[in-house]
This record gives C-alpha cells, sequence and structure tokens, in this order.
C-alpha cells in the first residue's frame, strides 16, 4: 500500500526522496509528501495528487542531505492535503511518515487530546508523532520505541528530529521496511525498488525490529535495545527491469515479457531426461512428498485465480485433492489442519496481508506452508517454510499480468513433479515438459499479433459490462479475463463457467453485454459450443478465443481470436495473454491510466 523512504547521506536528500517516491508510486497514488531537514528546521512539502504534483511544489531549491518522504493509499481520512504524510509534531520538531494501520489511534488520540495536543489530520497515523513528541526527552530512539510499545496494529515507520540532524529512526511491524547501504549513505524504504538506483546491498528488517541510520552507519536492536546483527543481501533485479523501456506502460512491458518471464520461472528446473521438474527450495523429504494426501492453496486476486488452476493441475495430473481458497476466508474461519496436508500461499509481493496473516494462522496450527513468491526477501518467503521463487523480475504495474502466468508455471512444475512420484508415466510426463517447454515460442505468436486486439478493443470499448466463460481449467482463466478488464478500464466484467450462465447470468445477456468465451480444442469444446449458442439466440455480442482452424467457433462468433494449436494442459498460458492485451488496450482506449488505475495498489498490506 504506502510507499515510505528514508535517505541521509551527502546527496541533496529531495531529489533521493523524489526519485524514490516517484519508484514507489505504485503502492499508492492518492497524495504524497516529503520532509528535508536543514539548519534546525523541517522542511515539509505534501500534496494530493501525484508525485508530478508534489514536485511540482517542491521549491526549486531544497537543501539539506536527510529526510523521509511517502505516498499514500488513503486508509483512514479522506484523500486531502492535510491527510497526506509526513505528520508533524506541534512544535514542528518531529516528522513521521507511517505505512500501516493503528488500530488503537482512536483511544490514544482521545488520550493525547486530553493532554492538550491537537491534531491537525485524520489520519490513524498521527498519533505515532505525538507520542514520540510526548516521550522525547532528547534521545530520539528511545521516545520512538517508548512510542511503539504502545501501538496496535501495524506500521513500517520513520522518523526525524531536528535536534538529531542527520539521523532516522526506522522500524517495522506488519509492513515492509529494507535498509539500503551505500557508499557514505544509508537509505530505509518500504521497498528495494526506491531505492536500487544507489545501492543493491540491503538489509531486511523483521517485525519488532528498530534501525537506526546515519551516513556513517546504521544499528538495529529490537524494541528492548537487544542489538540484532543482521545479514547483508544482494538485490538480483537490473535497474533496466523497473524502468519501462521503449514501452509506453508498464502494464504493456509486462504482457510482452512473458514468454522471457515464463522461460526464467522453468530455468534450470526441468528434467527432460527424466521427464520431470525439480523445486530446490520446497524442504520436503522424499517420504514427506509421497506422503502429501492433500494439498491447499491459499491466495487473493490473481494469484488465487492462478491457485484455482493449480488445484485443477494438482488433481488432474498428480491425483491428489487440491482446493484454492481466499487467504481473507480462510484466516477467519478456524482452519481445520489435516495431517498429511501440504499449503502453499501464493503471492506476488509476498507482503499481501491477507495472505500472509492466513499462513501464521496455518503455522499456528501446526501446517507446513509453503510460499510461491516472486519478491525475494518478502515476508511470505522469509516466514513460510520453504518455497519457490517464480523469478518474474519486478512487476511494477498495479494490474497483475506476468506473476501470474509466472505463477502458473510454478504450479504445472510442481503438479508435473508430484504426478511422477505417483501415477504419471514417462510418456505422460515427457508430453508435458514438451508442452511447457513449448509455450514460450506459442506466446512470442500470440504477442505478435496484439494489433487484432487491438482493433477487437476498439470495436467493443462501446460496453459497460462484459462476461468471460470458460470452461475446466480455463474457469479461473476467465475470472482472471473479468479482473483485469474491471481493474484498468472499469467495465463491468463477470467471470463464470460456461455452463454456469444458465444458471443467473444470461439474464444479463442483451445486444450490448458482449461474452467473451474461452473456446479451447479440449473435451468440453463442444458444450462451450452449446453455450455460444444459446448467448447468439439472445442477440448477445460473442467473441471468442479459440484454437487455430476452428471453423465452427467462428460460424457462431462475431469475433475470433486465434491462438496457436497446442496441448490442451497448457491453454491457460494461450487465452490468458489476449484478455490481458484487450484490458490493457480498452483501458487505453477509454483514457485511463493503465498503470495506476483508479483505488488500487500494488501490494495490498492492510486487511
Ligand atoms: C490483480 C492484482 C491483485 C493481486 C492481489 C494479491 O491484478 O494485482 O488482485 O493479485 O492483491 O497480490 P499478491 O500476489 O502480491 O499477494
Amino acid at each position: 500500500m504506502c510507499g515510505i523512504i528514508g535517505y541521509c547521506g551527502p546527496k541533496p536528500a529531495v531529489d533521493v526522496i523524489l526519485e524514490g517516491l516517484k519508484r514507489l508510486e505504485y503502492r499508492g497514488y492518492d497524495s504524497a509528501g516529503l520532509c528535508v531537514g536543514h539548519q534546525g528546521r523541517l522542511q515539509l512539502v505534501k500534496k494530493t495528487g501525484k508525485i508530478a504534483d508534489l514536485r511540482r511544489e517542491v521549491p526549486e531549491v531544497l537543501p539539506g542531505q536527510w529526510g523521509i518522504g511517502h505516498t499514500r493509499w488513503a486508509t483512514h481520512g479522506e484523500v486531502n492535503d492535510l491527510n497526506a504524510h509526513p505528520h508533524l509534531d506541534a512544535a514542528s520538531r518531529i516528522a513521521v511518515v507511517h505505512n500501516g494501520i493503528i488500530e488503537n489511534h482512536s483511544a490514544l488520540k482521545e488520550k493525547l487530546i486530553g493532554q492538550g495536543v491537537s491534531f491537525r489530520s485524520e489520519t490513524d497515523s498521527e498519533v505515532i508523532v505525538h507520542l514520540i513528541a510526548s516521550y522525547y526527552d532528547g534521545d530520539l530512539e528511545r521516545a520512538v520505541k517508548q512510542a511503539l510499545s504502545l501501538l496496535r496494529g501495524t506500521y513500517g515507520v520513520l522518523v526525524m528530529h531536528t535536534d538529531q540532524p542527520d539521523l532516522i529512526v526506522g522500524a517495522r511491524n506488519g509492513s515492509p521496511l529494507v535498509l539500503g547501504i551505500g557508499e557514505d549513505e544509508v537509505f530505509l524504504a518500504s521497498d528495494v525498488t526506491a531505492i536500487m538506483g544507489h545501492t543493491k546491498q540491503v538489509v531486511y528488517l523483521e517485525d519488532g525490529e528498530v534501525a537506526v541510520i546515519t551516513p556513517e552507519g546504521y544499528r538495529t536492536t529490537d524494541l528492548r535495545d537487544n542489538v540484532i546483527t543482521k545479514q547483508i543481501d544482494v538485490v538480483s533485479w537490473e535497474l533496466e527491469e523497473i524502468e519501462k523501456g521503449s514501452f509506453a506502460h508498464f502494464m504493456q512491458k509486462e504482457i510482452f515479457e512473458q514468454p522471457e518471464s515464463i522461460l526464467r520461472a522453468m530455468q534450470g528446473r526441468i528434467e527432460f531426461e527424466n521427464a520431470t521438474a525439480h523445486l530446490g527450495g520446497l524442504n520436503l523429504d522424499r517420504q514427506e512428498l509421497l506422503n502429501i494426501e492433500r494439498v491447499k492453496i491459499v491466495a487473493s486476486g490473481t494469484s488465487y485465480h492462478a491457485g484455482m488452476v493449480g488445484a485443477y493441475l494438482l488433481e488432474q495430473l498428480a491425483r491428489i485433492p487440491c482446493t484454492a481458497e481466499l487467504s481473507s476466508e480462510l484466516r477467519y474461519r478456524n482452519p481445520i489442519v489435516e495431517r498429511n496436508t501440504l499449503y502453499f500461499v501464493v503471492s506476488q509481493s509476498g507482503e499481501t496481508a491477507d495472505t500472509l496473516y492466513a499462513m501464521r494462522e496455518l503455522q499456528r496450527k501446526g501446517a507446513k506452508v509453503l510460499g510461491i513468491c516472486n519478491v525475494v526477501g518478502a515476508t511470505i518467503p522469509r516466514e513460510s517454510d520453504g518455497g519457490v521463487y517464480t523469478h518474474s523480475g519486478p512487476e511494477i504495474a498495479v494490474a497483475s499480468t506476468k506473476a501470474f502466468t509466472s505463477q502458473l508455471t510454478v504450479l504445472y512444475l510442481f503438479s508435473l513433479f508430484m504426478a511422477r512420484m505417483r501415477h504419471m508415466s514417462f510418456e505422460e510426463g515427457l508430453a508435458l515438459v514438451q508442452a511447457m517447454d513449448g509455450v514460450p515460442a506459442l506466446l512470442q505468436q500470440v504477442l505478435s499479433r496484439a494489433d487484432s486486439i487491438q482493433e477487437l478493443a476498439e470495436k467493443y470499448s462501446y460496453a459497460r459490462s462484459f462476461l468471460f466463460l470458460g470452461r475446466g481449467i480455463n474457469y479461473p482463466v476467465a475470472l482472471e479475463g473479468a479482473l483485469k478488464l474491471k481493474e484498468v478500464s472499469y467495465i463491468h466484467a463477470e467471470g463464470y463457467s460456461a455452463a454456469e450462465i444458465k444458471h443467473g447470468p444470461i439474464a444479463l445477456v442483451n445486444e450490448e453485454t458482449p461474452s467473451l468465451f474461452l473456446v479451447p480444442n479440449d473435451p468440453l469444446r463442444d458444450k462451450v459450443l452449446s453455450n455460444m449458442k444459446e448467448i447468439k439466440a439472445r442477440k448477445g455480442p460473442v467473441i471468442a478465443i479459440a484454437v487455430e482452424g476452428d471453423r465452427e467457433v467462428a460460424g457462431i462468433a462475431d469475433d475470433v481470436f486465434f491462438v496457436p494449436n497446442a496441448s490442451p494442459i497448457v491453454y491457460p498460458f494461450l487465452l490468458m495473454v489476449p484478455m490481458q492485451l484487450l484490458s490493457y488496450y480498452m483501458a487505453l482506449i477509454l483514457g485511463h491510466n493503465v498503470d495506476q488505475p483508479r483505488n488500487l495498489a500494488k501490494s495490498v498490506t492492510v486487511e
């Protein structure tokens, strides 16, 4: 959600902070602000809108080499300049930026008001700065620790004080915080992308840890002052990966990157000679793997849709009962952890609060939980009992695209691996390995015909409502198609099993509501064709994504986009990408900001 950055070093802090905030903008873009310390004064600038709006407010000269910044995704309090961070204490000597939610802020606020403190904003975060001020007696670190010990909720927080120049105190509990070590400069940020332009040496802070940074170095402790020695990691991402390059938008870049990101997710993990896959980080010995009787996949949003495909694969290929469940629901229904059940949490960011808390709930009840994550060093991969990285590279566009197909890739590999340990023959395994191996090249063919999808988007951009329909393994793919369209184009879209429309949703069908059907050449194709005819009989426009050469589909649908012929098991990849492109072009035609859709933010670190 919100993004935060702090800097102590020789460079003008305002430049470092603005650059970091720009890179963090995908975490929230309601309002932004920064505070730079100079000659015993805090200089505060904050503004509703994007980082570009903030930049316009910043004076041409804003001296100072130490400061903090924030980009907001509003939780408490409407979007306005006053509610933007940083927040200052009454004397304007302390500044705070906060990512997270303080659950007991009302009680704390009431108490502070009773002590004569007046509040300027409606945010929960402002209590933090006043609490710190109430404890401050010359030692900022101590005052921060005393204040934090009273908070209930989540925080990634950065604090500075006029009396302690070139020093920032940062702490985390439930919201990510990473420390970057440069030459004579140290950074704190919610996300490595904010500081990657300056350093690749990072330290990931854990919940309950506090870092004090100065240009000379850093110190990490817990809230009780026990010193904690941290490991320094090196970020493997390259700077160009977090830049748009020749693409107009990150979403476009990430859609077109998929042949490569899928390849990366497979690299070194396929064994042609044994017709299987191996995944290094599972942390399960052979007997434990053989003992698995059930798999449960837990995730949110797009990752949940990938999990639903995974459930289908595990059942069909490995014959292991498997279900996918929404993290937010699982956590609060007192889940029963069964023996010999393996849990996977799937999360691109590795920080999604719903998924993280569901994982902790399962672990508390004795479950072994593995992660399928993209961001190395994020909280889920660090706290899980093992797992697999998807290696998709940074996903910056808020609407997830390449993360989905990389998650699928890992789930295919895991299913293949489990299947080959059980009932799957060498020949069947080899056919799957070959089908997987062919996916990147087939996707390249799909992408080379993006222009036809753009034409479809133009033709159907009049629609205010859409249905996305698929069956079997492609049912969750239809759900994901609908999610993509609503996220970036704001067109109402519903995903359903094609078989299910006659049980209700068909009432929505009219001349202005297009239905997009996924029609691979699998055993359910003929039934899907009947469903298409049912829509046509009711004058509903029909778009199909079908397989090259399927004339019958072309005879029924108003428009068809053909994908190359492939093994039916890999159609989720081939059918997904045209729908991602359709959403992208539709959003452009309708004039929306595709990379930063309204009301959304990447990495949802609040429940
Ligand atoms: C949709 C999207 C979200 C995320 C969801 C989970 O385009 O991006 O639905 O998939 O918030 O995020 P992760 O995968 O980071 O846990």
